[in-house]
């Protein structure tokens, strides 16, 4: 039977390692991360699962071919639930439905090293070799970091499941600003990313004319705009693109900024435009370092593809959720990156949607009803029930 009361039990206690005030921190392969990973690990054997921790940090609650899931690490700043409400519901149905469900964890979903690299890896798109050599914006390399969490057995192989079901958060407005309880997933857009070094020259800021400067943050806000201005004829009103990142060198009031490090990346449903938006933004920064007299390295493209959801499971979940929250339920697609994109390359892949309070996420005041939190785990419930 399904208990609300000990999935946001365990959601509340989750919520407890790595918190700071309402949201919480757990990079991939920090302290609380591994500590919550190997508490998960623990809830999933009282669950009658069988844990293992793959090399890749993935924590695995095997059990039955339907497998449901998410992750634990968190962004720099991250929110209670986005991750995390998935892994527990997927804990909670598998309570409540012996034998028919699995649970996963993915590791790094949130970036520290890649995009989405538990997942990348578990579904063949990128070698554990590969991933060991990405780094975090310190320079540490997901190989070292991987030390930290020793596994306790290999990956479970893809062929042992039937379906992957993602529950989330929606991490965006619309469900929130017309007051419906669920969201039924249609596709996740894809994402590209780029790292960029402009590199001049650092100098005194005091003696220094102007005429004669490399100021490599001159080039950035430069950049910026030549991007700003090149995308204007490419991209839709559902197009995002977003420097996320600026590491300035030496970063000092007296100093001619010497180098500037900044990550660009952009999102669309199309795969088309995010080919034509990537030519526009190299295009874009070539010109801008040129203009201001910089040298310029612009890093390989990190990229994910758009993913359509199964269209079979859709149903299902709509199903389940017309009958959970009637005529509180809509079809919509992800701007939000999630581990199903990496999954659907192996398995038929669905998610479900609740409600973001203001539509605020990766952020600390990241939130949701918790009346919405047990409809979207009621309709996971149910689907799970239709599906078995
Ligand atoms: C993952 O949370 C993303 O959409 O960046
Ligand atoms: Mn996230
Ligand atoms: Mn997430």
């Amino acid at each position: 039977m399904l208990d609300p009361a000990a999935f946001l039990d365990d959601l509340d206690t989750l919520r407890g390692i790595g918190r700071r005030g309402t949201g919480v921190v757990r990079r991939a392969f920090d302290p609380d991360d591994i500590r919550a990973r190997r508490r998960l690990a623990d809830r999933f054997a009282a669950a009658g699962l069988d844990p293992v921790i793959d090399p890749a940090g993935n924590v695995w609650g095997c059990g039955g071919p339907i497998l449901i899931g998410s992750h634990t690490d968190t962004q720099p700043e991250g929110g209670w639930l986005d991750g995390s409400l998935g892994v527990i519901a997927g804990l909670a149905v598998a309570r409540a439905r012996p034998g028919a469900v699995s649970v996963v964890s993915f590791q790094d979903e949130e970036g520290r090293f890649g995009a989405t690299t538990g997942s990348e890896i578990w579904s063949g798109a990128l070698s554990l070799d590969a991933a060991d050599a990405l780094t975090d914006l310190d320079g540490t390399t997901f190989g070292a970091a991987r030390c930290a969490l020793p596994s306790t057995g290999s990956a479970p192989d893809p062929a042992r499941f039937r379906t992957y079901l993602e529950p989330h958060i929606e991490q965006g407005p619309v469900l929130d600003a017309a007051g419906e309880a669920v969201g039924i997933v249609t596709a996740i857009v894809g994402l590209r990313q780029v790292t960029v070094t402009m590199e001049g020259r650092q100098n005194h800021a005091g003696t220094t004319p102007m005429h004669l400067r490399a100021d490599a943050l001159r080039g950035f806000g430069m950049a910026q705009d030549a991007i700003a201005t090149a995308l204007e004829d490419v991209v839709t009103p559902d197009s995002v693109w977003t420097i996320g990142h600026v590491a300035l060198h030496p970063n000092a009031p007296s100093i001619v900024p010497g180098r500037v490090r900044f990550t660009v990346q952009w999102r669309d449903a199309s795969a088309a435009r995010l080919e034509r938006m990537e030519t526009a933004i190299r295009r874009a920064l070539e010109d801008a370092a040129r203009a201001s007299v910089l040298r310029i390295d612009i890093s390989d493209t990190t990229a994910l593809p758009p993913a359509p959801m199964d269209s079979t499971l859709q149903d299902v979940l709509a199903r389940a959720a017309e009958r959970e929250a009637p005529g509180r339920w809509r079809r919509m697609p992800s701007g939000a990156l999630h581990d199903a994109t990496n999954v659907a390359r192996v398995l038929p892949v669905a998610m479900l949607f609740a409600p973001s309070i203001g539509g605020i996420s990766h952020a600390f005041d990241e939130d949701t009803d918790r009346d919405d939190l047990v409809t979207m785990l009621r309709v996971l419930d149910r689907a799970v029930g239709e599906l078995t």
